[in-house]
């Protein structure tokens, strides 16, 4: 299936050369069942190992539109593609036996997914429904650095949530395009003040990696916080392990 035949994501924002589609996660059994149709037999393992029923149904739609989006855009049939990760689990495309240069990302939260999609060697996204936490200021502590948490704790309370989750989102967009997950605390590194105060985007380095150059941007909007991060420079000795290796 191509994108004309009724589709479960669409276009949602084009930055530099990175495409973001947004994944409608809404129950919907018929899509559940096409998008289950289109994984292979190890996706459709995990799909069955999720215990919630939610959780089944952000990995099935997210990984079937990301299998048809890749295939569109590598031309080639998306049951062509094989996904393996890397050490920490991000995953990566494999074509025939080579490991595909096209770079993606995926994340979902709820009713919404996101995929950013480029040619870059290292993309992160994240997403993140605003969900009513207790206790932000707390949970808070445990995640964000010095500035971070002066920022949090000083906000009312009405405004809490909307920068808990905006920061959230940035940090794991950036853990995420680095591909360590939280093997690097999110607390090691610092959002910068300009974006920490407001401005939608920023080149950000990482503490331990200072010879390398990453943009930043906060992407959320009324229905979410989402934070979109890509490398600028310079490009490591290769991430992606040789098929099969
Ligand atoms: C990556 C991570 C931050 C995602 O957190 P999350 O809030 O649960 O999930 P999101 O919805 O934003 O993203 C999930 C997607 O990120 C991708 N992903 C998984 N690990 C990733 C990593 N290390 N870096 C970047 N992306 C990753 C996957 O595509 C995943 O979706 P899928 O499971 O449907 O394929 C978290 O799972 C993590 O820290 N993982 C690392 C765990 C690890 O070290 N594993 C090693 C053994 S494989």
């Amino acid at each position: 299936m191509t994108r004309e035949g009724n589709p479960w994501w669409t276009p949602w924002r084009v930055v530099d050369d990175v495409t973001v589609l947004h994944v409608d996660l809404m129950p919907n059994t018929e899509r559940e069942a096409h998008a289950l149709s289109l994984l292979d037999e190890t996706e459709t393992g995990r799909y069955h190992r999720f215990l919630s029923v939610r959780a089944k149904r952000e990995f099935a739609l997210c990984r079937g539109a990301l299998r048809l989006s890749l295939a569109e855009r590598l031309g080639c049939d998306c049951r062509q593609i094989a996904f393996a990760c890397l050490e920490h689990g991000k995953p990566y495309a494999i074509v025939a036996g080579q490991t595909v240069d096209t770079a993606f990302n995926v994340s979902h939260s709820g009713l919404h997914g996101l995929i950013a999609i480029t040619d870059r060697d290292c993309v992160g996204v994240d997403i993140e429904e605003r969900a009513a936490r207790r206790d932000l200021d707390g949970i808070g502590s445990f995640v964000y650095g010095q500035e971070e948490l002066r920022l949090l704790r000083a906000a009312p309370d009405r405004e809490k949530a909307q920068i808990f989750y905006r920061l959230w989102s940035m940090k794991e967009a950036l853990i995420k395009a680095l591909g360590t997950g939280f093997s690097l605390s999110p607390s090691e590194f610092e959002i910068p003040e300009p974006v920490l105060l407001g401005a939608p985007s920023c080149v950000f380095r990482f503490p331990h990696l200072p010879s390398e150059s990453w943009r930043l941007l906060d992407m959320g909007e009324r229905r979410f916080a989402a934070a979109l991060a890509y490398r600028l420079s310079p490009p490591e000795p290769a991430q992606k392990p040789a098929a099969g290796r």
